[in-house]
């Protein structure tokens, strides 16, 4: 059994694009088995930071440990992280996922496609083109290929920015069931009635910057920045 991968901290987190920071010393630490959400206006660097977590984006300084360790191949089979704009290939949605499970060595792929499948809600779609998928189903498709590699923890990126709120539901129960098995969440979000739906813990970030971390609870009914305020407040940061 190998050592977990949480806590997952960052010491001195940069990354800077020419003369711009785009993630600015960040100092944070995941942990806990529940879901975190990570709030900020646009262009805070939300996306960023969690390329920089799943090791996709390498910082221009400081470091990403998970559970003390620094990024490998190895770690990096063990999270996922699902981009707010899925890619998928034209292909049939089983095709999809079947493609995912082949850069393993499962010896059960009929078993983990079925249950993905399943879990997606896309039992009836299975040999349909991925591309002809309404923007839910296609969210619900690179949540379960996610899904399907049993990863320890999964990244999701505004999996619901373009949802209508039926989808969007569909979205937090997917999130829900990942959470009970035992998965940790680290979701981005605009959304603050899903923040407050789905989150145990949020963090709040602001010109690539961690302004707040703490419990939902304590956020939505006690920001402690003024930053945190008038986001919630509705203001338009930048
Ligand atoms: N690879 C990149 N090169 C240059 N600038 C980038 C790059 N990726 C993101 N940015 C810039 O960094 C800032 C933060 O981007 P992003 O993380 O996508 O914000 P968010 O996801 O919070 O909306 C934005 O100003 C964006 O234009
Ligand atoms: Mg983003």
């Amino acid at each position: 059994m190998s050592e977990g991968l949480l806590p997952l901290k960052t010491r001195g987190l940069c990354f800077a694009v020419r003369e711009k920071q785009i993630i600015d010393q960040i100092d944070l630490t995941i942990s806990g088995n529940d879901i975190t959400v990570i709030l900020g206006p646009n262009g805070a660097g939300k996306s960023v930071l969690l390329r920089l977590l799943h090791g996709f984006l390498e910082p221009s300084a400081g470091q990403v440990k998970w559970g003390g360790r620094d990024i490998d191949e190895d770690l990096r089979k063990r999270q996922v992280l699902v981009f707010q704009r899925p890619v998928m290939m034209r292909r049939s949605v089983a095709d999809n996922i079947r493609f995912v499970l082949s850069l393993r060595r499962f010896s059960d792929r009929q078993e983990r496609l079925e249950k993905a499948l399943d879990l997606a809600g896309l039992k009836a779609q299975a040999n349909q083109p991925a591309p002809r998928l309404s923007g839910g189903e296609q969210q619900r498709l690179a949540i379960a290929q996610a899904m399907v590699l049993d990863p320890e923890v999964v990244i999701l990126d505004e999996p619901s920015s373009n949802l209508d709120p039926g989808a969007t539901m569909a979205i937090e129960r997917l999130i829900e069931v990942a959470q009970n098995e035992g998965k940790k969440i680290i979701l981005v979000t605009h959304d603050l009635g899903q923040a407050k739906r789905v989150g145990n813990e949020i963090i709040f970030m602001h010109r690539g910057r961690i302004v707040e971390q703490g419990s939902c609870d304590n956020f939505f009914t006690d920001p402690k920045t003024p930053e945190a305020g008038a986001y919630l407040d509705g203001a338009l940061l930048v």
